[in-house]
This record gives structure tokens, sequence and C-alpha cells, in this order.
């Protein structure tokens, strides 16, 4: 089991944070479509728990579903039992020829995996397996999330979980942490689990950069259709030229 989105987070992720998959996947669709990208394989990179992954199958995609967390994949398999799963890093794993990927809800700024030396070899791989006139559709959350020097704290309550959060930014590091503790009710008692997730925030303008040099014809965009994205939260469709 990885340190990161263990059973409880993983369970409160999937059944509390579900809003941003639902609400972008009409709009990451709508490009998907405009590209010409109608059927055929999509590779979601950090699928969490399969909830875009749901609708891109109900859509008539095939999909290969990427995540760290095997709690996350677990609760995936159940939802979409259309799609292939796997435990993998998404800095390690094979990516299949396909006419799209996608990584949704700032999968990429995790540092779950330390040494994974920044974003440019992952855009060569995506490059490499998509189809010509592919799309890479992913966002990604940039600096200034956190006023320096302070921390943010948060909190949100469920039916049968709880969430407490910290996070400081690093703005000289351009990273930023997250401390988060959950509590989740199991019989007659709440169960506490704590997490650190560590992510890096990343310059749109570097991100745009990089994609370019590997040859992509980029736009960023600050909505997935009509649900827009948060402050310094951009979001990026990458085409491989036909
Ligand atoms: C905020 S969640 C988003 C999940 C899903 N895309 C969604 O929209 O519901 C971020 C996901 O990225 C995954 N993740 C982070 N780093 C990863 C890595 N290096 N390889 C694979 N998955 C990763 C996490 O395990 C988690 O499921």
């Amino acid at each position: 089991m990885t340190r990161w989105y263990g059973e409880d987070l993983a369970y409160i992720h999937d059944v509390g944070h579900a809003e941003f998959a639902l609400s972008s996947a009409p709009g990451i669709l709508e490009i998907l479509r405009r590209s010409e990208i109608r059927d055929g394989l999509v590779v979601d990179l950090g699928c969490g728990s399969g909830q875009w992954a749901r609708e891109l199958v109900d859509a008539g995609y095939r999909v290969l579903g990427i995540d760290i967390s095997e709690a996350m994949i677990e609760i995936a398999r159940r939802r979409v039992p259309e799609a292939e799963f796997r435990v993998d890093s998404l800095f390690d794993a094979d990516i299949p020829p396909c006419g799209a990927v996608t990584a949704v809800s700032e999968v990429l700024n995790y540092l779950f995996d330390e040494e994974a030396g920044g974003l440019t070899p992952l855009f060569r791989r995506v490059f490499e397996a998509l189809v010509s006139g592919g799309v890479f559709v992913f966002d990604a959350l940039g600096p200034g999330q956190v006023p320096s020097g302070t921390t943010a704290r948060g909190s949100r309550v469920g039916e049968d979980w709880a969430v407490l959060s910290e996070r400081e930014e690093d703005s000289e590091r351009g990273t930023m942490e997250r401390r988060i503790v959950s509590f989740r009710k199991v019989g007659e008692h709440y169960r506490r689990s704590d997490e650190v997730h560590r992510v890096r925030l990343y310059e749109p303008s570097e991100l745009f950069a990089e994609l370019g040099e590997v040859g992509f014809e980029v736009r960023t965009i600050r909505a997935y259709g009509d649900y827009p994205l948060g402050e310094n939260h951009a979001a990026f469709v990458a085409r491989k030229p036909a």
C-alpha cells in the first residue's frame, strides 16, 4: 500500500471530491470531439477512483487508467469494470498508442516520486504514444496558492467522514505541502489517518514552453467547458500535429 491516498483518503476523495472530475467531464469530452477523437483508447494518468473513466466509457471510449494508489484503483475497478486499470507511477508506466491522454485535477503536480525529474520526460513519452492529431489534456496548479509565510487551514465534513488540512507554500522551492488528517466512521468509531502530500507548483508559461519544445501545439484554457478552474490553476490542451 502506498503512503498516499490510502484506503480512507481514497474513499473520502471518491465520495467528497468527485465534483471536479464530473464537472470537468463535459468540457473535456468536447475537446476530444473537436479534435476528431470520437472513440478508441484514452489513457487517464492519475485516474483516481475512475470518476472520469466512467464518463469516458459511457461516451464510447476505451480507457486505460493508471494511478499510484492501490486504494484508488480498487474503487476504479469496481466503478468501471469495462476499463483497464494499473497501479503504477505515471512517471514510469508504459503509455500505449492512443488518441488522447488526460491527467485531470492537478495530477501532475504531485511529488510522490521525488526523483521524477520534471515533466519534460513525461511530455516526451505522451507525445510518442499519441497518434498524429491526438491530444494531451491536463491541468496544473501554479505558484500563489497560499500567501507566503502563512498556513491555510481548511476542513470538510461528510456523512461518515471529516477532513482537516493545512497548506503551506515554499515560494523559493516552488512547492506546497498539504498536511491532511482524515476521520472515517468505521462501525461506531472514527478512524484517523494522516497523510502529507507535497506538490510542485508550475508556472503555466514554463509548461507551455516545455510542451512546445517537445513538439506539441499548445493552448491554455481557464475552464473545462463551463466549469472554471480556480485561481492559479490552468489547463492545457496539447495537440500532436497531424
Ligand atoms: C486529486 S486526485 C485526482 C484523481 C482523478 N484524476 C480525479 O479527477 O478524480 C490526484 C490523483 O493523482 C494520483 N497520482 C499522484 N501522483 C501520481 C503518480 N506519480 N503516478 C500515478 N498517479 C499519481 C493520486 O494517487 C490521486 O489519485
